[in-house]
């Protein structure tokens, strides 16, 4: 197969599918029932109480293509189902509908990426890169551009527990970075970076996606998500709203999140029911032998 075939194919395959996946959760709620139980009814609840359950829809049937090469946004409202994704594709949860294939598993960069505070950054850098697989032959070859991605030379003897959180954050940064993960999944971790951070973890997610990765990123930044990626997938409420280039996606969401502020909510739910309905849904088509194929949108 000759070079240029090679990158048609690898940029033209799926790294993260998500399959007409939902996620509902049972959670204990303190508000009393509103619905009047029946005569019998309430006098066995008198004697047997049980806690109020109420089903939480964190995610409703979504189907979601990310290829190799692509860096994909995902905004929307607190509440709206991001952290569901991201903890369904790394595999931290399981879905309750659907599923979710990935091309390798993804490395999650998360706020509570568990790195130990009372240990110094180069420790750290040691115990997150073997956690993630390296050799330490591998970690001694990469530490010293894990630093400089992490931009902490002069701090990187002192303990974590010691760092600002943008600080802490640059160094999880770095550490899931550096072992040129397939798939990276940045839930929130970079908005606590300067301008210096921000464009060299720009620059490491780049050289990711140049070889083929994608790059899962999650912000409240729209400015984050805007210079990070070159795709924006918009959820709300559990549901895909949107999925297409940052400039139209941030804008839309913008007017909507406008609406909302100025307290006009008819307006708001109108825009958010037009743009949903112009959505092109991705489609996933089981085929023999257990082989998928994929129409996505975006
Ligand atoms: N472990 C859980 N148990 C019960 N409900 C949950 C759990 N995790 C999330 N949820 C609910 O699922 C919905 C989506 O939550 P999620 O954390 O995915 O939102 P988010 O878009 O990441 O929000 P934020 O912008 O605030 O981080 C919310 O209603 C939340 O209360
Ligand atoms: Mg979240």
């Amino acid at each position: 197969m000759s070079a240029a075939d090679e990158l048609a194919r690898l940029t033209a395959d799926p790294c993260v599918v998500a399959d007409n996946v939902a996620m509902k959760y049972q959670v204990i709620s303190t508000e009393e029932q509103t619905e009047v139980p029946r005569f019998g009814w309430k006098i066995l609840q008198r004697f047997t109480p049980r806690p109020n359950t109420v089903t939480v829809h964190a995610l409703n049937r979504l189907s979601l293509v990310v290829r190799r090469g692509e860096s994909v946004g995902i905004i929307g409202r607190n509440g709206s189902g991001k952290s569901t994704l991201m903890k369904l594709v790394s595999g931290q949860v399981r879905p309750t509908g659907g599923a979710i294939h990935a091309s390798s598993t993804p490395i999650m960069l998360g706020v509570n990426a568990a790195l130990v505070p009372e240990l110094s950054g180069d420790q750290n850098v040691v115990l997150g890169c073997l956690a993630m697989g390296l050799s330490r032959d591998e970690i001694d070859a990469r530490f010293d551009e894990i630093v400089e991605v992490s931009g902490l030379e002069k701090s990187i003897h002192l303990p974590m527990k010691s760092y600002s959180s943008g600080m802490g954050s640059r160094l999880r940064f770095a550490i899931a970075a550096c072992g040129n993960p397939e798939i990276l999944l940045v839930d929130e971790a970079l908005n606590t970076g300067d301008a210096q951070f921000a464009a060299r973890s720009k620059r490491r997610m780049d050289e990711l996606r140049e070889k083929a990765g994608c790059v899962l990123l999650v912000s409240h930044s729209l400015d984050t998500i805007k210079d990070m990626t070159g795709r924006v997938v918009w959820l709300d409420k559990g549901d895909l709203i949107m999925d297409g280039n940052p400039k139209d996606v941030t804008k839309k969401y913008m007017e909507f999140t406008n609406h909302l502020a100025r307290g006009n909510n008819i307006s708001a739910h109108g825009l958010r029911a037009d743009v949903m309905a112009s959505l092109e849904v991705a489609n996933v088509v089981n085929q023999r032998g257990g082989d998928r194929s994929f129409t996505a949108a975006g």
